[in-house]
């Protein structure tokens, strides 16, 4: 039985002052189509399983919005954190309360912000991963990089895995969450990497035995928030003492370094389109180019420029943005703040943010 599972959290800093812990990127609409990240999320995995094998896990602060954009999750499929732990504990917790409603179900987890096109190729992929991973594999998808980023992982491709349901399977010989840059370009010079693409499908009741290996005691204290969550007063009180003792750490390296080194990680190379969104240099690129303009993000009409080729422009305050003779720059204009940086630059908004917070 597929289950699909959306972790959702993290405030997606680079894209501040558009997103916010308040309303964090998967809550955003970033390109203006009408649906939220989160919801183009629903979208993409409905054709994958029913809306009652849709399960979300996010943090309390955010699961009234989660639940106003998603009308058709089920409430009992809403697993609300207390405080953020990561994705170790995220995708943790969904694993160990499937293991007690449906020992045999096979778990896929899917970023709440990502950007993918090419559906027919997604959902072929997918089920290519569910076919490996019932053969007791941790199965990742592989995106082609394009260079070398720091904020992913990275997987070596292996052997082919020989599965009839799963022609492209390949065994993962490395994962390396986030190497420094200088790794990152020796792994992209081989030819023989991937980046993670931020998906994990895999039986519920494998990924509960390979944190009990790899992370005993988050492996442990989430089998007591399962067995525990189906009555309101024993959740609360698991989670108000199980909860905050839980390590913090994330599924890549919690779980898929570990399993790669002992050849139980496997990978579906993708061949969708993939994006996540992470800063505005890479939103910008989602968004139609006119040669000599900046890319705009909102309405035009409030958007005047001349000779300001390249960059991007949000004009979300309502104010009219005008810009002379500044190439490649990134102006951010929202209600109480405004953001002013390069394209060049953006990856780097994180760092300013933690200054805004330490100026109040
Ligand atoms: N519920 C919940 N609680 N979800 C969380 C939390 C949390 O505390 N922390 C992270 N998540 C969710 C995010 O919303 C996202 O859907 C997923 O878990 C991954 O977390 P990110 O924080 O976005 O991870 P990342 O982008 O640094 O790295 C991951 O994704 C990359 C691809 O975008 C890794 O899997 C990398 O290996 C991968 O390349
Ligand atoms: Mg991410």
């Amino acid at each position: 039985d597929f289950w699909a599972v959306v972790p959702a959290g993290g405030a997606g800093t680079r894209l501040w002052p558009l997103s916010r812990e308040s309303c964090p990127k998967f809550l955003l609409d970033l390109t203006l189509r009408g649906r939220s990240l989160i919801q183009a999320t629903w979208d993409r995995l409905l054709p994958l399983t029913t809306h009652t094998r849709m399960m979300i896990v996010t943090g309390n602060a955010h699961s009234d919005a989660v639940r106003d954009q998603l009308p058709d999750l089920l409430p009992a499929n809403l697993l609300a954190e207390p405080s953020p732990k990561e994705s170790g504990a995220a995708i943790g917790l969904a694993a160990a309360v499937l293991c007690l409603r449906n020992p045999d179900a096979i778990l896929g987890s899917f970023a709440a912000d990502h950007m993918i096109s090419g559906a027919d190729a997604f959902l072929s992929a997918v089920s290519e991963a569910v076919a490996t991973a019932r053969y007791n594999h941790l199965v990742t998808i592989g995106i082609a990089p394009s260079h070398p980023a720091t904020g992913f992982g990275y997987i070596r491709l292996g052997d082919n895995l020989e599965i009839p349901e799963a022609p492209n399977a390949r065994i993962v010989s490395q994962f390396k969450e986030k190497p420094d840059a200088k790794t990152a370009a020796s792994y992209l010079s081989t030819g023989n990497y991937r980046w993670n693409g931020g998906m994990f499908v895999v039986k519920a009741q494998f990924l509960m035995d390979l944190l009990k290996e790899y992370q005993p005691k988050l492996a442990e204290g989430l089998e007591q928030i399962a067995l525990a969550w189906d009555d309101e007063i024993s959740r609360e009180k698991a989670l108000r003492e199980i909860w905050p003792t839980l390590p913090k750490i994330a599924i890549d390296h919690a779980v898929a370094e570990p399993a790669a080194l002992e050849g139980k990680v496997a990978v579906i190379p993708a061949t969708f389109g993939w994006d996540d969104v992470g800063d505005f240099t890479s939103l910008s690129e989602m968004l139609p180019a006119e040669i000599n303009q900046p890319r705009i993000l909102g309405d035009s009409s409030h958007v005047v420029t001349e000779q300001s080729a390249g960059g991007i422009i949000v004009p979300a305050s309502g104010r009219l943005v005008a810009c002379l003779g500044v190439d490649d720059l990134v102006i951010v204009d929202t209600h109480d703040a405004l953001l002013v940086t390069t394209r060049a630059r953006s990856q780097e908004v994180k760092r300013l943010v933690a200054k805004c917070r330490e100026a109040g």
